[in-house]
């Protein structure tokens, strides 16, 4: 089994760069993110507030959510194209500060992970949801450098992008992700910290590979010597 756990803000390139990892050593991508943002949509779509707790424990019980095959399924609708709007970014971040919202989504993560060797993407799995992975990285880039990422990638998709209104955004986001009372955002001791602001997205993905190519000649080694 070959688990790798990555951690770090959103905007920094996580899920591609997993997506890439996970093609290279031929396992599965898992964006536990996206699991947030269905539940969120789902909260949308019904009006819930995702200050009331009784009302997303009780959307709770009557929803189901898988990740198979780089798709996310909610009640069994893919709802890939959905989720990715600043409407449900913002919601996803407010609704999983909830420890209801958090056990549904680590009980489907932790599942697959215990069936499949994975790489697995989000803000708490190197500290709570895969603690002994084989592989742990806390991957970041300065907020003004994802913001300006993501905004060229508005721009070059012909799609209104407003810099200033994105940059706040990232540092809402990060300032909630990480200062929830519950499983939030932090970097566990153990995981290798990877600052991406001046990589490419190819730097990046070699230095993730070299992390985990170390990682097995590691676990070899002390193998060896047992
Ligand atoms: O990675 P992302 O931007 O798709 O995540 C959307 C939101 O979901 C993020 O702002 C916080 C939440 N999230 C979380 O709390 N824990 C995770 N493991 C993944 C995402």
């Amino acid at each position: 089994m070959l688990r790798i756990a990555i951690d770090g803000p959103g905007g920094t390139g996580k899920s591609t760069i997993a997506k890439a990892i996970a093609s290279r050593f031929g396992i599965e991508y898992i964006d536990t993110g996206a699991m947030y943002r269905s539940i969120a949509l789902k909260s949308v779509r019904e009006g819930v507030n995702p200050d009331d707790v009784d009302a997303v424990e009780e959307m709770l019980s009557r929803t189901t959510i898988d990740f198979a095959d780089n798709h996310v399924y909610l009640d069994g609708e893919d709802v890939g194209g959905l989720i990715r709007t600043n409407e449900i970014s913002m919601a996803a971040s407010n609704i999983s500060k909830l420890p209801v919202v958090r056990a549904k989504v680590d009980a489907v993560s932790k599942h697959i992970a215990s069936i499949k060797s994975v790489v697995m993407e989000g803000r708490d799995i190197c500290t709570e949801v895969l603690p002994d992975a084989e592989v742990k990285i806390f991957m970041t880039a300065d907020p003004k450098i994802r913001a300006q990422r993501r905004y060229d990638q508005l721009v070059e998709a012909g799609k209104p992008a407003d810099f200033d209104e994105i940059y706040a955004d990232i540092q809402q986001r990060d300032y909630q992700d990480s200062h929830r009372d519950y499983h939030p955002l932090r970097q566990a001791e153990d995981a290798v910290f990877l600052d991406t602001s001046h990589m490419t997205i190819e730097e990046n993905i070699e230095a993730i590979e070299r992390i985990v190519k170390e990682s097995q000649d590691n676990v070899e080694i002390q193998n060896t010597d047992n």
